[in-house]
């Protein structure tokens, strides 16, 4: 039994791009073997609360002594860490929103990356503290932006803050093993776009069987 946690970041529903090459490719991976289970966390058109000063009070308190109100305040992070934990894959499907990633999706991070579930810290070890919690897990990221020349080496390489950003935090908890299909040119549409939409739409297909 296999699981894929899929993470769908952008506040477009029907229109949206990155959510449609998202849900052809959840659905070639459940038919391209028995017992393939998806679990959708919707992060762009619903409200992930950002965290607040109780929540970070709640998650640096030490677990066992945390009173009732702190666990309230930590229970929708101890419900999407769950998730993320059950599943054995990571889909994250999202646009690009001013060079990073949309606030639902960050609010989704922020919630899940939490010291002492996803991560520990060791104080102790100043060249070496931080230690990832979620092993044994590989991640796909779908995401689409409007321009061009994001890519490794490409013109506006250094303006990507949202795959790179993804693959920084994944990595972080525990998660290297990460594939990146993008599609660019949303914004200028024509040939550019049904090129790049194609050379994404074929990779996932090709990437559906073996994820
Ligand atoms: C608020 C906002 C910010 C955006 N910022 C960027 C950006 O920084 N770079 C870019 O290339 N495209 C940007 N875009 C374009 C989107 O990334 C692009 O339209 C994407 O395909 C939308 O994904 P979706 O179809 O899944 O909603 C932005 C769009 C919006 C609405």
């Amino acid at each position: 039994m296999s699981q894929i946690l899929a993470i769908q970041g952008s506040p477009r529903g029907e229109r949206s791009h990155s959510r449609r090459l998202l849900e052809s490719f959840l659905s070639a991976w459940q038919d391209s073997a028995a017992g393939r289970d998806v679990v959708r966390r919707e992060v762009g058109r619903a409200q992930i609360p950002p965290v607040s000063e109780a929540w970070i009070a709640a998650a640096f308190h030490p677990a066992e002594q945390r009173d009732a109100r702190m666990q309230a305040d930590l229970a929708l992070s101890e419900s999407l860490i769950g998730e993320l934990f059950t599943a054995d894959r990571l889909v994250i499907a999202t646009p690009m929103y001013n060079f990073g990633v949309p606030s639902g999706l960050k609010a989704w991070i922020d919630q899940v990356v939490r010291i002492g579930r996803t991560f520990d810290f060791d104080p102790e070890d100043h060249a070496n503290p931080y230690r990832p919690r979620v092993l044994g897990k590989k991640a796909l990221i779908v995401t689409t932006r409007g321009d061009h020349g994001y890519g490794p080496g490409a013109i506006n390489a250094h303006r990507n803050h949202a795959d790179t950003y993804l693959r920084t935090v994944l990595g972080f908890i525990g998660i290297e093993d990460v594939t990146v299909i993008a599609v660019e040119d949303d914004e200028y549409g024509g040939q550019s776009f049904a090129d790049s939409y194609g050379r994404a739409e074929r990779a996932l297909a090709e990437l559906a069987g073996s994820f």
